[in-house]
């Protein structure tokens, strides 16, 4: 995790490091440094947030320098701990996001040759790394440096009079801005976009030796000069703005009608997909990965192409799935990813790759890791999702699983036309439940004050469950457990009372009366019941305590219209709890250790 940054260009470079680290927040924000170069290396850092370091940082004369915010892994998050690192002579400056597996050999060696240490941190050998090795040019030793390293990294150098910042990355991403007379380094495009709409992406053993005016990749182990395509990023800086909203994840939120219209323009106009047929009859059995909110979207999209299609489709999550020794076969993979660079999901896919012939990613980022292992790439349209709490991004995974399931030739052409018709309500839908954004926000005021929270639904609907747990304890702090409303009776049910709250999800389908009799159950063990229940629903409310009416559709796409109620509640439940909903503690957006 953790976010890094460098500037190279005609202005100040303090001003624009502290401005590219506070939008990298999200990956990471225990603690955060800044170095410039003007015939010294100046830094300052700080156990603080980016906004507080803008208000305590010295004004560093320079227009080169290095910056970093910090999700700890070696060291607690503390101002020796925060990046960047120096060598002995503090001449040599290193932010680095991954993890360097081999640090503690790496360190001993240098403290036996009169090395000096002064943090915790695993990063902390590569300035003197490189610093044992500048007899020669400095991209030499930095080349040397790096062969030395093992692990993952994106690492930013900053050497005192050599006028270049030196940037490389091994499986964690890292771009270049390029803008005129200028060049801006970053672990992710919506740290530029203030500067630049035109980056590099580079690729794992690039080194890229990188001035006002030039960006010149190398490959590492002594390869030659390479070139990498510059290419047009179409988010815009709005997108990345709070705007009128208190947080980015109530912005993201409301955005998801748009997301969903955008999702489906190009399906419904071109009355074709990018995709066609990518579940066929070669597809015999599928398996579904990811991690966290995205191994949620999974499971919806086991319910959705088991139901569909009848192909047997297992999933799995990836940080289980990472460690398993022996791997099933399966005649097509497809890994979930908002971010394309979760380490789990990038170690499983390589892990995939040797017994698996077809591998899709859906992915929210052009240009992620994730994006390229695999044979094809789905892109979602979200758009950059700031806050830590996914949302909109798993909307759109959403869309894209269905779009691929009714896409497939397998499926009937008469549920496929009855299934896009419902498809294109969805917009309209979502909004209707954001409209009802204040009944919503006093029901969570109740919530606000539980120390444990049940969500419970069956079939397609106890991933949304599972989903609607995760979302309040990441943003709330508040114990929720997702459950599949027929397993209570089997153990959880000595947890109910009249201080537990259950919310129920409970479409019209097939497991509506099993549903109710859970809720029958819930209520005999005295807990409040609040329903998530479809509008025509006529029965639900004398069993409910709250109701919660959603607009009508096919159970099918009732993770969506569900998700977006268990959102509000995420949401309003936090803001009652007056927690710091974008930048929940201890976590980070993208999860790039394992
Ligand atoms: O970027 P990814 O979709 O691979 O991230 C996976 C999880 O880390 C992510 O969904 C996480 O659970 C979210 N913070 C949940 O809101």
């Amino acid at each position: 995790m953790c976010g890094i940054v460098g500037y190279v260009g005609l202005r100040e470079a303090q001003g624009v490091l502290l401005n590219c680290l506070s939008r990298l927040e999200y990956r990471g924000y225990d603690s955060c440094g800044i170095a410039v170069s003007n015939g010294h290396i100046a830094q300052f850092k700080d156990a603080v947030r980016v906004g507080a370091l803008k208000e305590t940082c010295p004004i560093f004369e320079g227009t080169a320098g290095i910056g970093h915010t910090r999700w700890a892994t070696h060291g607690l998050p503390t101002a020796i701990n925060a990046h960047p690192h120096f060598d002995c002579s503090q001449r040599i400056a290193v932010v680095h996001n991954g993890i360097i597996s081999n640090y503690d050999q790496l360190r001993k060696l240098l403290i036996d040759e009169g090395h000096l240490f002064v943090s915790d941190t695993d990063t902390e050998v590569i300035p003197h790394l490189i610093e044992k090795y500048l007899d020669d040019e400095p991209i030499t030793a930095v080349e040397v440096a790096l062969s030395k390293l093992e692990g993952s990294f994106a690492i930013a150098v900053l050497i005192d009079g050599y006028d270049r910042i030196i940037a490389s990355r091994k499986e964690s991403p890292l771009v270049i801005g390029i803008g005129d007379n200028e060049k801006i380094i970053a672990s992710d495009v919506p740290a530029i976009l203030d500067y630049t709409n035109r980056v590099i992406y580079l690729e794992d053993g690039d080194i890229a030796i990188v001035s006002n005016n030039e960006v010149q990749v190398k490959q590492n182990h002594g390869g030659g000069t390479v070139n990498r395509e510059i290419h047009l990023i179409d988010w815009d800086r709005k997108q990345i703005e709070k705007g009128a909203y208190d947080h980015y994840l109530i912005k993201e939120i409301h955005e998801q009608p748009k997301v969903i219209r955008d999702s489906l323009a190009n399906y419904f106009e071109r009355e074709t997909y990018d995709f066609q047929s990518l579940i066929d009859s070669e597809t015999s059995s599928l398996v579904i990965l990811g991690c966290g909110t995205s191994y949620h979207a999974a499971l919806v999209g086991k319910h959705i192409i088991e139901e569909l299609l009848g192909i047997q489709v297992r999933t799995e999550l990836a940080s289980e799935f990472v460690n398993r020794g022996r791997v099933m076969p399966a005649s097509a993979a497809i890994a979930i990813t908002q971010s394309g660079e979760t380490a789990d999901v990038l170690l499983s896919l390589k892990k995939m790759k040797q017994s698996v012939a077809r591998i899709f990613v859906i992915t929210n980022v052009p240009g992620s890791s994730a994006s390229r292992m695999a044979n094809h790439t789905i892109f979602t349209n979200a758009g950059p999702e700031v806050s830590v709490a996914a949302t909109k991004s798993y909307t759109a995974q959403l869309i894209e699983l269905y779009k691929l399931a009714l896409s497939s030739n397998l499926l009937e052409h008469s549920i496929r036309k009855q299934m896009q018709a419902e498809l294109r309500q969805l917009p309209a839908l979502v909004k209707q439940v954001l409209d009802s954004e204040s009944e919503i926000a006093n029901y969570s005021r109740m919530l606000s004050d539980c120390s444990t929270v049940f969500y419970v639904g069956r079939g397609i609907n106890f991933p949304v469950a599972l989903e609607g747990a995760l979302k309040l304890k990441e943003i709330s702090y508040i114990h929720a457990e997702g459950y599949a409303a027929g397993e209570l009776k089997h153990g959880p049910f000595a947890m109910l009372d009249k201080r537990t709250p259950v919310i129920a999800m409970i479409a019209k389908d097939d497991v509506y009366d099993p549903m109710i009799s859970s809720i029958k159950e819930i209520k005999a063990r005295s807990s409040p019941v609040i329903a998530v229940a479809d509008e025509s629903d006529d029965s639900i409310g004398s069993l409910a305590d709250v109701t919660i009416r959603v607009p009508h559709t096919s159970s099918i796409f009732s993770p969506v219209i569900n998700g977006v109620v268990l959102q509000l509640i995420a949401y309003y439940t936090a803001k009652y709890k007056g927690c710091p909903i974008d930048f929940p503690r201890n976590l980070a957006k993208s999860v790039t250790v394992i």
